[in-house]
């Protein structure tokens, strides 16, 4: 039996699945994917770019696989993401001509969009990540196209549009740097303003892309509590912990990748991972596990951002071409100190 199974009565184990996975054929039931989880996102298949990549055309090939692994893998499916500023086209945003669109016309595209998605996979998917990084890191609303042109209800709408698509299915606001108390203050506005207008949020997702130095786990239990406190369940969505130096600003939010370029790349484990730094990253998942244990009652489900260390994409972010071990399967799919420490812990 794998960590899914282990957890079955804590919370879902799942993981993020590659669209180069939801090309090939279905893995065997004793694939490291299959035997170690029960609950799959699409890393990036379900995103607009893929999913409706020309206006009214829509790709659903990948994303039916999703649906077909979590069958054979006996887990559920999470759907990732509808509204996001990235990996979202121009298109979206513009006429014909390249102009920006008018609100009426891009919250009839934004409708068109939920609707054939989620209602494609309607009693299907577990639940949905309905928008994604709306916030930042002050805790105010980020500027978007989508928030430019609709205003700030494009939010509101989004999950309404959701909701009537697929009644019976989970919605869930994601972000990342979930840790930060301003931010996280910014979430919980936004739970609470929705539910005065009738809007369940059934959970934040906390994406938690973290590394050996940060966050702390005060700051994680804060933000968690601060969460449950408003009424919300909370989802780790996105769970990986980078093992790799990193610069002074690398979580403050800002885009890192532009000063990493002006630093040479440092990339010091390329021959594997030594056994004190295997250790280290085998106390922080212990730690951090230990913590959404204690809160399983309101954590509804832990997801790692990929099942191997090959398959993370830590090893292009926030550097390009580095060698990283996030995760607790190794490159061949074996499991490591990180994968003992967080079985161990149930
Ligand atoms: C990442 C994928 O892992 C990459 O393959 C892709 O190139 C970029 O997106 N926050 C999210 C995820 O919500 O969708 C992102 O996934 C990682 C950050």
């Amino acid at each position: 039996a794998g960590l899914a199974d282990k957890y079955t009565r804590h919370f879902l184990i799942g993981t993020a699945v590659k669209s180069s996975e939801l090309r090939s054929t279905l893995p065997s039931k004793d694939a490291p994917v299959c035997r170690e989880f029960n609950a799959f996102t699409a890393e990036n298949a379900m995103k607009w770019q893929h999913i409706q990549p020309e206006p009214g055309v829509f790709s659903f090939v990948m994303a039916d696989q999703l649906i077909r692994i979590a069958e054979q893998c006996n887990g559920k499916v999470i759907g990732h993401t509808l509204v996001w500023h990235q990996q979202t086209p121009e298109w979206v945003f513009e006429d014909d001509a390249g102009n920006m669109i008018s609100r009426e016309a891009l919250l009839a595209r934004l409708r068109e969009h939920i609707f054939t998605v989620v209602g494609r996979y309607k009693g299907r998917v577990t639940g949905w990540d309905v928008v994604n990084e709306a916030l930042n890191e002050d805790g105010s609303l980020r500027d978007t196209p989508w928030r430019r042109i609709i205003g700030d209800d494009y939010i509101e709408y989004a999950f309404k549009y959701a909701r009537q698509a697929d009644p019976s299915a989970e919605l869930y606001y994601n972000d990342y740097n979930m840790y930060k108390p301003q931010k996280v203050a910014g979430a919980v506005r936004l739970v609470k303003q929705l539910a005065s207008k009738g809007i369940k949020v059934h959970a934040v997702g906390m994406q938690g892309h973290y590394s050996l130095f940060y966050p702390s786990l005060n700051e994680v239990e804060q933000s968690i509590a601060a969460l449950i406190n408003a009424g919300t369940k909370v989802a780790i969505t996105e769970l990986d912990v980078t093992v790799l130096p990193l610069p002074e600003n690398a979580h403050t939010g800002a885009d890192i990748t532009q000063s990493f370029t002006a630093h040479p790349v440092y990339d010091p484990y390329v021959d594997g991972l030594p056994e004190e730094q295997q250790q280290l990253l085998a106390d922080k998942y212990k730690d951090l596990f230990s913590l959404f244990l204690q809160h399983a009652g309101h954590i509804s489900r832990v997801t790692l951002w990929g099942s191997t260390d090959g398959d993370s994409w830590r090893n292009n972010w926030p550097i390009r071409g580095r060698t990283d071990y996030p995760l607790l399967l190794d490159r061949e799919g074996k499991p490591k100190a990180a994968y003992q420490a967080v079985a161990e812990l149930v």
